[in-house]
């Protein structure tokens, strides 16, 4: 029974977070790909936090949908979340870049990334199975003795 409620409200909450994200797809600033991302998170309080990917005319100043979602989420103060999901309109799911898992990694490496799309398949992974061996902030926190 409690693994049953468990999923379900597990089930509603991606639910949730897959209505955000595709809402936040639709504000995706993207002349240059033409590639549509959302994404949107629920932080440690159980806000909700979403963004979409936004473009630059000098390509390499662009800012992908997941880290615009945790720049929200930080800039409202908070630094912890426990899921993400990422939408794109494609038959396939799109998994997080390079630098965007680093991003998910500082604040958490055990939050739950779901990666969903038009089509019926989706993948799901944790931060620190896409990003083994992170460089993270207990990195900066060590004593070093010299
Ligand atoms: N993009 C994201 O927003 N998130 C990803 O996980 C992958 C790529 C964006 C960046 C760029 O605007 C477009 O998708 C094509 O790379």
């Amino acid at each position: 029974m409690p693994t049953n409620q468990t999923s379900e409200s597990t089930r509603t909450a991606i639910e949730t977070l897959r209505a955000r994200a595709m809402a936040a797809a639709q504000h995706a600033y993207c002349p240059y790909s033409k590639f549509r991302v959302g994404a949107a998170l629920i932080s440690r309080s159980g806000a909700i936090y979403s963004g979409c990917n936004v473009e630059n005319a000098s390509y390499g100043l662009t800012n992908c949908a997941e880290r615009t979602a945790i720049f929200q989420m930080v800039a409202a103060g908070e630094t912890a979340f426990d899921a993400i999901a990422i939408y794109t309109p494609t038959l396939m799911p799109t998994a997080p870049c390079g630098a965007c898992r680093q991003v998910l990694n500082e604040f958490n490496p055990d939050a739950e990334v779901i990666c969903l799309c038009d089509g019926a398949s989706s993948l799901q992974f944790r931060v620190r199975d896409l990003l083994p061996g992170a460089f993270g902030p207990a990195n900066l926190n060590c004593q070093i003795e010299d």
